[in-house]
């Protein structure tokens, strides 16, 4: 890259700064509630009753692509457009606004609009894209609210190819914009454009030279600061091979197959060009380094003009194609009509060009209509020829450009909507009328929904078919728990906690959930089988069943509650749920159910407030249901770690009262790794056992704090409630059909 080493380093703090430090500051081993904390906060200047979607679906998209369109075309001085027109650049800003999505947990993607904000705002590979946006504000400024950032820019993507000539596969809105960036895990390293994430898996050994290539879990790119991989190569090295290792790696993070990796990179590279027309020397610093005069500018250029022909972002120079501005199939010609030397841009990048360069200058130049250029390919460009496996996908479309274009427009809708959750938050007048296994798709119900005196009715099923409160209360959970609000994937609608691979999770105990499954099966088939023109889907039977089952528990413990429940979910099959993807929703760790995994990459507390997070539960909400779980006896395995109280099954606030009880004395159970006891001070009886996330409540001073409040003598009540209402929370988190 060209940003090398040097700029981007985290910096130390100097003596004398007078910033507050944080907690973590002093005892980085204080677990960190700030995650949850974004949860809470309203710093939403559109206020909480502003509804985007609504306001969005009013605006006329052919005026706002209009608009779009005469920005593209419209050159400023103080960024001028090469060819005349921005298509390179807004291609680009879509695409590395989208490209930060990752399958592991949800995180990144265009949808909140995060490439405002701190750090992807100033990451090296985001250079000049402040540019982009600022050539976007005008439109922005005209629609305000009803067209949010994350939108507007895969928009703008989607206009400039059909610009340049693309049939795009269609546009929904929806995405709205955050308001501070997203705290989010992009990597071990504290200075930009290295890697320290990569390691020799199996059969590579280090000593021979091979380049390693097992990325860390979760994460999606190859260095810190970068979208995917290092144009240059892995760390800058041109082995076009191991390029392409890392490709098929970083683009399988967000899901992407072969054909769709090969298609995007083909693709988004027939149109543009790299910019590295100036020294390294010459680039000042990115947007949160540079000064207040810059207002949000950043990479200043300080040689030539600083922009158009002398504009220099990543380092690299020239375009692939002779139609830098139009679409065409001359990208893949040029990739097999050559063969190709290494060399270096004017900025000291390394690079391709044919190895007859001087007899095939045909590539226009951005400026100047009289000179002209060989075409340039990067080292991940030329893995699209030589990787065993792209290789022949390319060759294949290079003799047959329709079906390239057939698949990038299919990729290209999938990279800008993949993070965007299920197709009911698409919204707009081009949302395609294909549905993509990708969009873990639900079928529309042809049938009534089920009324309040049939919901009575199947209460009483319930309560009748022999199963216990924890079997009740475990199936429902392990439903709902998969959701995650980074994606907005998983959740008990779809009923896909009785299909594979949900069904087989170790951490749904698939016998007992078989056999719960199995009784809902058998109310629906009897209620269905009435005749009323209505259904009930096992969904609802699910959640309807959680919801008896704390009912009945706050009347063991002397409470009148009516848990909420609101109906209309449905079942998904088998063939709309994608084995591979859904993987990806199996939690490695689930405090609230007092479960932990080897595939955990972080402790077991830290765990649980990462679900809390993809949850969007604040800290009491994480606080209360981790409490009314144990109280409910609702451990995957059926262990009693954390289960303090005489009476499991019943809804008391027991666990925190026991919990905060001086007279419990806890030491490590020895030999077992976050598992603790608690013997009576006195008697050196033991009482309880506990894991870390049990015992966090009572060790962690602000979690403690939270726990009093409901271990108060008039505490329980509150306690309920609030359990009460989190729980509702959790089971209605993907209900888009509602909203
Ligand atoms: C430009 C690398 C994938 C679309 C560039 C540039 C680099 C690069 C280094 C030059 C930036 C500059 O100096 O202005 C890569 C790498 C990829 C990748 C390493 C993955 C292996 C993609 C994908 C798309 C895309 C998937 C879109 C589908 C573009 C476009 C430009 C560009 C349109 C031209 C920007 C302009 O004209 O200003 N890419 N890219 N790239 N890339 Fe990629």
């Amino acid at each position: 890259g060209f940003n090398e080493p040097g700029m981007g380093q985290m910096p130390v703090r100097a003596a004398g700064d007078l910033t507050p430090r944080d907690v973590q500051d002093w005892w980085p081993e204080v677990v960190d509630l700030e995650r949850l904390r974004q949860n809470e906060t309203k710093a939403d200047p559109l206020g909480e009753d502003f509804d985007y979607a609504t306001d969005f679906a009013k605006l006329d998209l052919d005026e706002v692509k209009a608009d779009v369109a005469a920005v593209l075309k419209d050159s400023k001085d103080w960024w001028p457009a090469d060819y005349g027109s921005y298509t390179g650049l807004f291609i680009r800003l879509a695409w590395h606004s989208a490209g930060t999505y990752r399958s592991g947990d949800g995180r990144g993607g265009s949808d909140g609009g995060q490439i405002r904000f701190e750090p992807l705002n100033s990451w090296p590979d985001n250079g000049n894209l402040d540019k982009a946006r600022r050539l976007l504000w005008p439109v922005k400024q005209k629609y305000g609210r009803s067209l949010s950032w994350s939108d507007l820019i895969i928009l703008s993507g989607n206009v400039a190819l059909e610009q340049a000539g693309f049939k795009t596969f269609g546009f929904a809105g929806g995405r709205t914009d955050d308001w501070q960036p997203e705290l989010v895990y992009w990597g071990p390293e504290s200075k930009f454009l290295t890697a320290s994430r990569f390691s020799h898996g199996n059969g590579r050994p280090a000593d021979e030279g091979a380049i390693p290539q097992e990325l860390k879990q979760d994460l999606g790119a190859s260095e810190m600061g970068l979208i995917y991989v290092n144009p240059e190569g892995p760390e800058g090295n041109p082995d076009i091979l191991a390029s392409g290792e890392r490709i098929r790696t970083t683009f399988g993070r967000m899901g992407m197959n072969d054909e769709e990796t090969a298609a995007l990179i083909v693709g988004g590279h027939t149109l543009g060009k790299n910019h590295g027309a100036s020294s390294k020397d010459c680039i000042g610093k990115e947007p949160a380094a540079a000064g207040v005069e810059a207002q949000g500018f950043g990479w200043k250029n300080s040689c030539g003009t600083g922009a158009g022909p002398d504009a220099t972002t990543s380092g690299l120079e020239g375009a692939w194609t002779a139609t830098p501005d139009t679409w065409s199939s001359n990208y893949l010609e040029n990739l097999y009509n050559f063969e190709w030397r290494l060399t270096t841009s004017p900025a000291g990048a390394k690079q391709w060009i044919p190895v007859n360069a001087d007899q095939v200058e045909f590539v226009p130049d951005a400026f100047d209509p009289e000179k002209f250029h060989p075409p340039v390919m990067l080292t991940t460009d030329l893995a699209m020829r030589y990787d065993p496996k792209y290789g022949p996908i390319t060759k294949r479309w290079a003799e047959n450009p329709a079906a390239m274009d057939a698949a990038f427009a299919r990729a290209w809708f999938k990279l800008t909507h993949r993070d965007m959750g299920p197709a009911a938050r698409y919204v707009g007048s081009e949302v395609p009328d294909e549905q993509f296994v990708w969009q873990d798709p639900l079928p529309s119900a042809d049938y009534g929904t089920i009324t309040s005196s049939d919901i009575d009715m199947l209460e009483g099923k319930i309560r009748d078919a022999g199963l216990s409160t924890s079997d009740l209360v475990r199936t429902a959970w392990a439903a709902a728990v998969t959701y995650r609000d980074t994606d907005m994937r998983g959740g008990a609608n779809g009923s896909r906690i009785r299909l594979a691979p949900q069904k087989d999770w170790p951490v749904n105990d698939p016998e007992t959930l078989a056999r719960v499954i199995a009784a809902m099966e058998a109310i629906q088939a009897d209620f269905n089988a009435m005749g009323t023109g209505r259904k009930v889907s096992i969904a609802d039977l699910v959640v309807l069943g959680g919801a008896v089952a704390i009912e009945e528990a706050a009347k063991a413990a002397g409470h009148e509650i009516d848990v909420s429940f609101s109906p209309g979910r449905v079942d998904a099959t088998q063939d709309q749920t994608d084995l591979e993807s859904f993987e990806y929703l199996r939690p490695a760790a689930d405090g609230f159910r007092n479960f932990y995994s080897e595939r955990a990459r972080l402790s077991p507390t830290e765990m649980l407030i990462d679900r809390a997070d993809l949850l969007t539960l604040t800290v009491p909400e994480m606080t209360v249901l981790v409490a009314g779980m144990r109280a409910l006896d609702a451990n995957a395995d059926g262990a009693k770690h954390g289960v303090f109280t005489d009476t499991p099954g019943a809804l008391t606030n027991d666990f925190f009262v026991n919990l905060l009880d001086m007279r419990t004395e806890w030491s490590p159970v020895e030999g077992e790794e976050y598992v603790f006891e608690g013997r009576d001070r006195e008697t050196g009886e033991l009482k309880w056992t506990a894991t870390e996330v049990d015992l966090v409540f009572g060790s962690n001073s602000e979690l403690r704090a939270v726990a009093e409040v409901y271990a108060y003598a008039d505490g329980e009540e509150r306690f309920i409630k609030d359990f009460a209402q989190a729980w509702n929370k959790v089971m209605m988190l993907d209900r888009f059909d509602l909203r």
